[in-house]
């Protein structure tokens, strides 16, 4: 299997050096070391490689390896306790040095640190820098970076991987670019988005593009509506500072469901390459149909959980949560329907749903196809013949394709049955999580599914006006809903037709 991956990578991998700014945050401990540690296990690292957290808390290398073997324990359970002798022999690669991202001097500090692990450690200088921390200090670390030559590629190649949300609007996010552009080309920066990471959503490219069934009918011919949801049974959590000034359109739309949505709607590339798949996905971002502010109301719907006593508990409306205002009016479900001005898509509506505290944390893709011409069993439907390609993401990924057939017997009644593909049926291969995937990809230098700029600007040219009128235009309703439903009941009022509604996902996905 190890075998199997590594010759499946188009890249050698090179010994290097993997920086995280922001190591002692909760992504670096809940995801990025363990996806790091996971990646050894696996044997896809280089011989040589360290990682050097960098972070603002006061440490040697000894109480960060101790810090780092403490999180791991606890994120990365299975790995250790399958190989709890790997994890020390790990550590000996994990590295410290404090920096105060606002404090030039830092980076000076960090330069000669990283020049002494190099020569000691005959590491050469290829350098993945992981911005790990609020988005505002980007700008800051970039230049810090670039002020000390941090950037410079004499001596080995130098990549910034840059979480999400890049940028705020389009206008930060072009001046963003423009900063870390002033230091870095389009190909060192890394925009990471890790829905992108997740195999099932590459698996969507291959089910689309490997067989011949799929897509002759993946157009406006043969398609009704696409829905896409991406919905979390938790609320905000701890994380109230940060969502209160995102809210579930930049948290979830702008990024994630806007790419899976390209990879959905995009034209097959001619080559499979970093270029030429991005090439067809920023095409689908810049087709979408703008929404005037005029229509705003009639394509997007916002909500905002609310008090409410499930199983006897009481869950914490929004505006109760940490950190958020009191009479805050962010959202945090959005139901919208959106178009794709192309020959493919033409008129075919897209659907698109995310939220928190909904009744399931699931993530799907449902292509709808358009019923059969004419419907000679209508009468003896037992349940509505429906043909539907079920794309689920997660949990119990897979794929299911849904249709009616004959309830065997006497006369001809017809019922909605399934066929599906579950990857746990797969006894042979885990699914990686997507942070692994990416930040092997980094390493060796693939970007494929990383997110291009001009993919990261069209999203925001897309969903900037609609922010701005709810900004700016008190009449458009926010609809609050109660936690574990599936939001605001005008949700169902977007699809054109009064008799369809949104899709209940099931935990295990199968015929409704
Ligand atoms: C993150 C958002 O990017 O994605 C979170 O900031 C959200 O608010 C999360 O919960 C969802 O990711 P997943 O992989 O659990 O669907």
């Amino acid at each position: 299997m190890e075998e199997e991956n590594k010759s499946a990578r188009k890249n050698p991998i090179e010994n290097q050096i993997l920086v995280i700014f922001g190591s002692n945050g909760d992504l670096s401990k809940r995801k990025l070391m363990p996806a790091v540690f996971q990646l050894y296990l696996d044997n896809l690292l280089p011989e040589n490689f360290v990682v050097i957290g960098a972070g603002s808390q006061e440490k040697n290398e000894e109480t960060n390896r101790i810090d780092v073997a403490k999180s791991m324990l606890e994120f990365a359970k299975y790995g250790v306790e399958s190989h709890p002798e790997k994890l020390e022999s790990f550590l000996q690669h994990i590295y410290y040095q404090k920096v105060n991202n606002q404090q030039e001097e830092d980076f000076g500090l960090l330069k000669d640190y990283i020049d002494s692990l190099s020569k000691i450690l005959n590491i050469p200088r290829n350098i993945i820098y992981y911005f790990s921390i609020p988005p505002f200090l980007y700008e800051v670390v970039a230049a810090n970076l670039i002020k000390f030559g941090l950037n410079n590629e004499d001596d080995g190649w130098k990549r910034i991987i840059v979480e999400k949300p890049f940028g705020y609007s389009y206008d930060t996010a072009v001046d963003l670019d423009k900063k870390l552009r002033s230091g870095f080309n389009e190909d060192q920066i890394y925009r990471i988005d890790h829905y992108l990471g997740k195999e099932t959503v590459q698996n969507i490219m291959v089910t689309r593009f490997s067989n011949g069934f799929f897509e002759p009918i993946w157009n406006r011919k043969y398609v009704d509506r696409i829905e896409i949801t991406a919905s979390e049974k938790i609320g905000v959590g701890s994380r109230g500072g940060y969502y209160d000034t995102s809210g579930a359109m930049r948290d979830m739309i702008q990024n994630h469901l806007l790419q899976v949505l390209a990879v959905v709607a995009m034209e097959p590339p001619a080559i499979f390459d970093s270029e030429s798949i991005r090439n067809e996905s920023v095409k689908v971002l810049q087709s979408l149909r703008p929404i005037k502010p005029s229509e705003i109301s009639q394509n997007v719907v916002r909500g905002q959980y609310i008090e409410t006593l499930v199983d006897d508990v009481i869950q914490k409306g929004y505006r109760q949560e940490k950190d958020v205002a009191a009479n805050s009016k962010t959202e945090t479900f959005i139901a919208l329907r959106l178009f794709v001005d192309n020959w493919r898509w033409g008129d075919v509506p897209f659907y698109i749903r995310t939220g928190k505290q909904l009744p399931e944390h699931v993530t799907e893709v449902v292509i709808h196809l358009k019923p059969a011409p004419h419907q000679l069993f209508k009468q003896r439907c037992v349940a509505q013949s429906t043909n539907m390609i079920i794309l689920r993401i997660s949990p119990d990924a897979g794929v299911a394709v849904d249709f009616g057939m004959k309830i065997p017997g006497a006369g001809y009644k017809v019922q909605n049955v399934n066929m599906a593909f579950h990857y746990s049926d797969l006894t042979q291969s885990k699914i990686s999580e997507a942070y692994e995937r990416l930040l092997l990809d980094c390493m060796i230098g693939d970007s494929t599914l990383y997110a291009r700029a001009d993919a990261v600007k069209a999203s925001w040219k897309f969903v900037d006006p609609i922010i701005h009128a709810w900004k700016t235009n008190p009449e458009i309703p926010l609809y609050f809903y109660e936690c574990n439903t599936w939001g605001p009941k005008e949700a169902n009022t977007l699809f054109n037709n009064k008799e369809l509604k949104w899709r209940a996902p099931f935990k295990k996905f199968k015929s409704e």
